[in-house]
């Protein structure tokens, strides 16, 4: 559903992205890896629409969205769940909710569907309470519960588990893992931490220095030859 074809990026003259090309399936979870500083952020930016890409296609369901706005991608079922969160602090929970359906209009725009407090039952008791004093964890559920609210195609994960408790971790796992025995949505999820990658992905491939340097299914993500490329 997601095709991404030699994807080119610069930040001035430095050339940040070389290359990409990857693909994410419609039930399908396809975890990006690699260190601190290599462009997962940038690809899942450009991506969005929220930077220019230099060269490269993207499309979505065969469709070229690669000269989309970020609220036109959002539109077509493209959800994106940032990097540190960015869950509006003075707002509340429901406030912060309410924001997932911006994609939507009349009733459907005002209306929470019961099914985000079923994945995320903290946040029903937490409804009134302002985003800011959600813990780390709290807010990255908040923040995933937002994007599914918007019924995405596509749900597109930055380091979810980064900060994050090992409670809240097992959550977020369990939760990406019915999304994507559920089979309606494609997931893309940037992680550097192996373990849960692992545990949830069905393909996955290692960045470094902006280039795709490995990847492969699942089986063939747990040797050393990945592991060099995410060890510290
Ligand atoms: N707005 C920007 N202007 C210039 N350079 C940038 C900008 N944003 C990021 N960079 C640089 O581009 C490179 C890739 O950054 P990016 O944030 O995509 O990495 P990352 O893989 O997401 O890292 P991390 O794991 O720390 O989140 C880094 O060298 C970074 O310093
Ligand atoms: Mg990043």
């Amino acid at each position: 559903m997601l095709n991404v074809q030699q994807l080119n990026q610069y930040y001035g003259s430095s050339h940040t992205l070389r290359g990409v090309s990857l693909s994410v399936e419609k039930g399908q979870c396809v975890t990006l890896l690699g260190r601190n500083g290599v462009g997962k952020t940038t690809l899942l930016k450009c991506l969005m629409g929220i930077l220019p890409v230099a060269a490269g296609q993207v499309s979505l369901e065969g469709r070229d969205i690669n000269r989309l706005r970020p609220h036109e991608r959002a539109k077509l079922g493209i959800a994106y769940v940032p990097q540190g969160r960015e869950i509006f602090a003075r707002l509340t929970v429901e406030e912060n909710l309410l924001m997932g359906l911006a994609t939507k209009s009349g009733k459907n725009a005002s209306t929470i569907k019961g099914e985000v407090y079923e994945l995320f039952p903290v946040l029903k008791e937490m409804l009134n309470r302002r985003g800011g004093d959600l813990s780390g964890g709290q807010q990255q559920q908040l923040a995933i519960a937002r994007a599914l609210l918007a019924e995405p195609r596509l749900i597109i994960l930055d380091e979810p588990t980064e900060g994050i408790q090992p409670s809240i971790i097992k959550d977020i796992e369990r939760v990406i893992r019915l999304l994507r025995e559920r089979g309606d949505m494609g997931i893309l999820l940037c992680e550097q931490y192996f373990d849960f990658a692992h545990a949830l992905a069905d393909k996955f491939i290692v960045l470094s220095r902006g280039e795709v340097v490995a990847s492969g299914n699942q089986t063939q993500m747990n040797n050393d030859d990945v592991k060099r490329h995410l060890a510290v």
